[in-house]
């Protein structure tokens, strides 16, 4: 099973050389270098060239690095992906994709830009018809690199003129929804950002809904985020604890071929087996960060 810890992924704007210089420092598990929503039109250009010269240079260590493009559609668009392409980072974020079809075309743009099949396509779900498109955009990860999708709350609550307050109660469906249809095809699926830097009471809060509605992490915009959010989204020593028991209890010579068996006392069926196994895996993975 493979795990890349996602639970950080930070957006830096790309015309910003000193966030870019000062991400080699910091622990998140994922770094998104910006050229779209905080990058102004008349800056795009240099944003993009600055971004590739930096993923080129390197020294971003063991930390994921995604390049969020402009969409297709913009003046933009293909030109950062085939920039992207030449400076090999770890794969693009696609703002705005709202179906099956721009998924494809994204993952063909990736090939003829040069990278390889290891490369991620990660997508943003931030519009109304992305969110009723959701099982059409899920069912193009099969034969593309599309591997996770992004939540952008700030650009769907505008499309849709929701208010969310702080329970996020407006976001639900779509939330639940990209959840759903993101595990339907084993795809990553990473919560919004918290925009009000300040509040950390009301981040952490939020960070722990992002776990329970199922999100793999968080996307963030401030170094101040980063360890509340890695800290949420690991595994517990609990959890840990418990996986190991069962993998354990499942591998006795007694229990081979069972479909349930008891572990301290709780039914624990196969799918807890498939569970566990991926707690272990993603705990591993985190593990594997700083070894
Ligand atoms: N990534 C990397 N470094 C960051 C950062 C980020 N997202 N946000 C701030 N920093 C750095 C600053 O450069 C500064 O570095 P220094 O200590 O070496 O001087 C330090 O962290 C403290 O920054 P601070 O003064 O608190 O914030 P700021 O006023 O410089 O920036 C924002 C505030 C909101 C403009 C900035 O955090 C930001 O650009 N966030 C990301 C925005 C983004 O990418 N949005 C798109 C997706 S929603
Ligand atoms: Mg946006």
């Amino acid at each position: 099973m493979t795990a890349r810890p996602r639970r950080s992924c930070l957006y830096m704007p790309g015309a910003n050389a000193k966030a870019l210089e000062k991400a080699k420092t910091l622990p998140a598990d994922v770094l998104l270098l910006d050229l779209e929503d905080s990058v102004a039109p008349e800056a795009k250009e240099a944003a993009r060239d600055q971004v590739a010269a930096a993923v080129k240079a390197g020294g971003y260590g063991k930390r994921e690095v995604i390049v969020r493009v402009n969409a297709l559609a913009t003046p933009w668009g293909r030109e950062d992906i085939a920039a992207a392409g030449a400076a090999y980072p770890n794969g693009i974020l696609a703002p705005k994709v709202e179906s099956g079809a721009e998924a494809r075309e994204l993952d063909k743009a990736m090939t003829d830009a040069g990278f390889s099949d290891e490369a991620a396509l990660w997508v943003m779900i931030e519009t109304p018809r992305a969110i009723l498109n959701l099982a059409d955009i899920a069912a193009a990860a099969k034969g593309t690199r599309l591997s996770v999708f992004v939540m952008g709350l700030n650009d769907l609550a505008k499309e849709t003129r929701a208010r969310a307050g702080a329970n996020r109660a407006a976001f639900f469906a779509p939330m639940s929804l990209a959840v759903i249809a993101a595990r339907s095809e084993g795809i990553i699926v990473i919560d919004g950002v918290y925009n009000d830097i300040a509040d950390s009471a009301g981040f952490e809060a939020e960070c722990r809904q992002g776990l329970e509605f199922g999100f793999d992490g968080k996307t963030l915009i401030h170094p101040s985020q980063i360890d509340t959010c890695n800290a949420i989204f690991a595994p517990t020593d609990e959890e840990v604890a418990r996986a190991r028991a069962v993998i354990a209890a499942f591998a006795l010579p007694e229990n081979a071929g069972k479909g349930v068996i008891k572990v301290d006392g709780k039914m624990t069926e196969l799918l807890h087996l498939e569970q566990a196994k991926q707690v272990v895996a993603v705990m591993e993975a985190i593990e594997s960060l700083s070894a």
